[in-house]
């Protein structure tokens, strides 16, 4: 399997710019800021997002100024959205470590994303970057349109997969679309290659969001969050939805199960099992790789050079990825 380093190779030097840009854009005078921000920037997270733009930028141009701007504004917002998401979710741990919400409590939790946001906000304006402050924000409203959709769904019991894509479109896929549209309006690209860019992370951005709700089944504790989270939170994700429509014999006793609030062990494991012997993931898998294929083929009307190759090498790492 590709790994992300050999990926990185083409925007090294951009990423290790950006991880300086990323940490100064954080300094506090206030202790508590200061603690917290410290902590964060111990445990990285992948850095995908960033890796969008530059990859995006540099298959057309050379990055400019405004690739680092929009990277670093990127990051910002999805640091902040991680935060925020951990306490919607109710979950204590992060990247291998515990999460904010865990150490300090919600209410710091909130507060702080909200200033990760307003950092990346004033980042943008202190440098007038008007364009992307504007397809950053369209993202940020997308994504929370998302989440909200998300919670209704789970009240409403709407097991339905076109309202699964439209969540995933909002919550995640807006986000990595903003990074690749950003990455081709840095470099002054035209209108429509912009938007070729910003479909492309739309597409690659599902398939993301696919695995990671596959992920979230995945047998060994690898991926620096607990697993099992969606049934536990009673989050209608693709492999339960399709393992459900697989089996509609069991429909009714599962889902009265699934929409326990409470539910121990061995009843997250006796759903799981149900997915798993059910197809629900082998036919996930089916609709991540069409995204993929859909990705590679806009990926194909650009010109071949070295970064364009780490593109195609991003979008495979996305769906074979453990973590
Ligand atoms: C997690 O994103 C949130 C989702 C949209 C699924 P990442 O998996 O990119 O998180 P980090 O930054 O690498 O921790
Ligand atoms: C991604 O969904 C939410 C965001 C867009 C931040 P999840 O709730 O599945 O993300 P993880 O699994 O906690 O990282
Ligand atoms: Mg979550
Ligand atoms: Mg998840």
């Amino acid at each position: 399997m590709t790994n992300l380093s050999s990926i990185r190779l083409p925007v090294e030097k951009e990423i290790a710019a950006f991880e300086k840009h990323f940490s100064d854009s954080l300094d506090t005078q206030i202790p508590l800021l200061d603690t917290i921000t410290n902590y964060l920037l111990r445990q990285k997270g992948k850095q995908i997002r960033p890796l969008f733009v530059f990859l995006t930028a540099k298959t057309l141009a050379e990055p400019t100024e405004s690739t680092f701007h929009a990277a670093t504004f990127i990051e910002l917002l999805h640091t902040a959205t991680l935060i925020h998401d951990d306490v919607v979710d109710e979950s204590y741990q992060r990247r291998n470590h515990f999460s904010i919400n865990a150490i300090w409590k919600s209410k710091v939790a909130v507060l702080v994303g909200d200033y990760f946001l307003s950092k990346g906000l004033l980042l943008s304006v202190k440098h007038k970057e008007f364009e992307l402050l504007e397809a950053i924000s369209q993202a940020v409203r997308e994504m929370s349109e998302g989440e909200l959709m998300q919670i209704q769904t789970s009240k409403k019991s709407i097991l339905k997969v076109e309202n699964y894509f439209e969540i995933i479109r909002k919550k995640t896929a807006s986000l990595i679309a903003s990074c690749c549209a950003c990455g081709a309006i840095s470099v002054k690209a035209d209108e429509q290659t912009i938007e070729k860019m910003r479909q492309f992370g739309f597409y690659i951005g599902s398939a993301f969001q696919i695995k990671d709700d596959l992920l979230d089944y995945q047998e060994k504790d690898l991926i620096g969050k607990p697993k099992g989270n969606d049934i536990k939170e009673k989050k209608y994700t693709l492999p339960f939805i399709l393992a459900v429509q697989n089996n509609q014999k069991e429909k009714s006793r599962i889902l009265r199960l699934f929409n326990q609030s409470h539910k121990p062990t061995e009843t997250i494991e006796e759903i799981s099992k149900f997915v798993i012997d059910n197809n629900g993931i082998a036919d996930s898998i089916k609709y991540m790789n069409e995204f993929r294929s859909k990705a590679l083929d806009i990926l194909s009307e650009f010109p071949d050079n070295e970064a364009k190759k780490s593109l195609i090498l991003l979008v495979d790492y996305i769906i074979e990825r453990k973590h």
